[in-house]
């Protein structure tokens, strides 16, 4: 996908959070989301391709992905947190950060205000009604690719044994046999997940899985499919007949997800 200006604002993000990798102490946390950034990039570009977005579609998807999280640079070198709730929306520091370092400043005016919407956006517990389908789509977009790598992120992470950064699953407390039975009812009401309602990491996961809710393409749905990642979170739960339950229909809901375009 070659697209001059895209290139351009890459070159700029990676010289932008390589600013802040010299603070060594906390060279892993950037490290962390400048990774993130760029899987999130190419997953935006596959779901671009798989609904068939257009050239002007596809590269304000691609910038929208480069810029979604600048402002978690700012955000951890001031407030040592990805809580958002402790520190300062980092969609809105991503903005203010993106206009103050003249990412975008190659991009047409409608390219930009397409992409910052899109990065406002993208950490929004829902996506509100927009009047510009253009940004619906592009929102769309970006929130299930930063979805669809969280997935991968938070696998990783629960993976290991003592994990060495808590942060990365926002610091919950960590009771194995434990989790909160009205978390695991939102998710088996298909309803939205609330940060505010996790207390072990288990609700975590359990939050995460039900963002299988919120996808809103069939393509990313497939791709979860390919990853295995829900069953994965799934085999790390307390295995009782509620998550049973819980397996039996993130399966077939997924299922159903993956056949839509
Ligand atoms: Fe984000």
């Amino acid at each position: 996908m070659n697209d001059p200006l895209v290139d351009h604002v890459a070159e700029r993000f990676k010289a932008f959070a390589g600013r802040y990798i010299t603070d060594r102490d906390d060279a892993f946390a950037y490290r962390l989301k400048i990774d993130h950034t760029l899987r999130v990039l190419a997953i935006a570009e596959r779901l671009c391709r798989d609904a068939g977005l257009d050239a002007g579609l596809t590269q304000a998807a691609r910038l929208a992905a480069l810029l979604h999280d600048v402002g978690r640079f700012p955000q951890y070198q001031r407030y040592r947190t990805f809580r958002d709730a402790e520190s300062a929306n980092h969609a809105a520091l991503s903005i203010t950060h993106t206009l103050r370092e003249g990412l975008l400043e190659d991009a047409p005016s409608p390219v930009r205000r397409l992409v910052l919407g899109a990065v406002y956006l993208h950490n929004k517990r829902f996506l509100p009604p927009l009047r510009s389908p253009a940004l619906h789509t592009i929102a769309r977009v970006l929130r299930d690719s930063d979805k669809l790598d969280i997935y991968s992120v938070m696998i990783a992470h629960f993976s290991q044994e003592n994990p060495k950064h808590p942060e990365v699953a926002l610091s919950v407390v960590d009771q194995p046999d434990r989790y909160t039975p009205a978390v695991l009812d939102t998710v088996l009401n298909r309803q939205h997940g609330d940060y505010q309602a996790i207390v072990y990491v288990n609700d975590f996961k359990l939050m995460v899985i039900g963002w299988l809710y919120d996808l809103n393409f069939g393509s990313s749905a497939r791709m979860l499919q390919e990853k295995g990642y829900l069953d994965t979170l799934i085999d790390w739960l307390p295995q009782n007949e509620h998550v049973m339950r819980l397996r039996r229909q993130v399966h077939e809901d997924l299922a159903r997800k993956a056949e839509c375009a």
